[in-house]
């Protein structure tokens, strides 16, 4: 049987965030022959094409960990109706130096949680957008905007609510199925 590394890109550096905990509670949703490594896009400098001919350490290393994946997972906020810059920064410095793109070709899931009403459908938006630059085949359907109230998680960081689980274990199945699609 395959077996699927997936990069996982969770778009805040913030220690309690909610898309990382939804991060952590959507890939128990996915089957035994997936695995999901989180990218390290903190300790990557500000994109600068001056660093073209000798990418710093941290580039090489994230370009490298995308290239042994079959499939990336983008988990992100919205930050001001958009995706945060920490995130666009990872997906900047990735990309070049131009005619080596790391993201190119990779299948890709997109989903994000926020506390308001609009559960980052922007953020995401934008993030399609850039990514269809990229060349990143996007799973579609289903789209997935999660609003997140108290009692979403429980104590132990699990989805608590079994309408919500059902919906994301379907959001899984169909990544899924998108990954086997594209890597296979
Ligand atoms: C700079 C900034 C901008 C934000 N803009 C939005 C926004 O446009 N839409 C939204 O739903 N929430 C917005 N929020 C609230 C975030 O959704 C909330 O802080 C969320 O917890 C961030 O995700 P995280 O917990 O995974 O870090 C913003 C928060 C920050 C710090």
């Amino acid at each position: 049987m395959s077996h699927y590394r997936i990069a996982l890109v969770i778009g805040s550096l913030r220690r309690e965030s909610i898309n990382r905990k939804l991060a952590g509670a959507l890939v128990k949703l996915a089957p035994p022959e997936f695995s999901f490594t989180p990218l390290e896009i903190g300790d990557l400098p500000l994109y600068s094409e001056d660093n073209d001919a000798n990418p710093p350490a941290p580039v090489t290393r994230m370009k490298s960990e995308i290239a042994a994946a079959s499939g990336l997972l983008f988990v992100t906020p919205e930050y001001n109706r958009s995706i945060p810059g920490v995130l666009k920064n990872a997906l900047d410095n990735a990309s070049r130096p131009y005619g080596q793109n790391a993201w190119a070709g990779k299948p890709a899931g997109i989903i994000g949680a926020s506390p308001g009403t609009i559960g980052t459908a922007m953020a995401q938006q934008h993030l399609r957008n850039v990514l269809a630059y990229l060349d990143v085949p996007t799973l579609c359907q289903p789209e997935a905007f999660l609003q997140i109230r108290e009692g979403f998680f429980d104590p132990a960081g699990e989805l608590a609510n079994a309408t919500t689980r059902k919906f994301l274990q379907g959001w899984m199945d169909r990544y899924v199925a998108w990954v086997k699609r594209h890597a296979d």
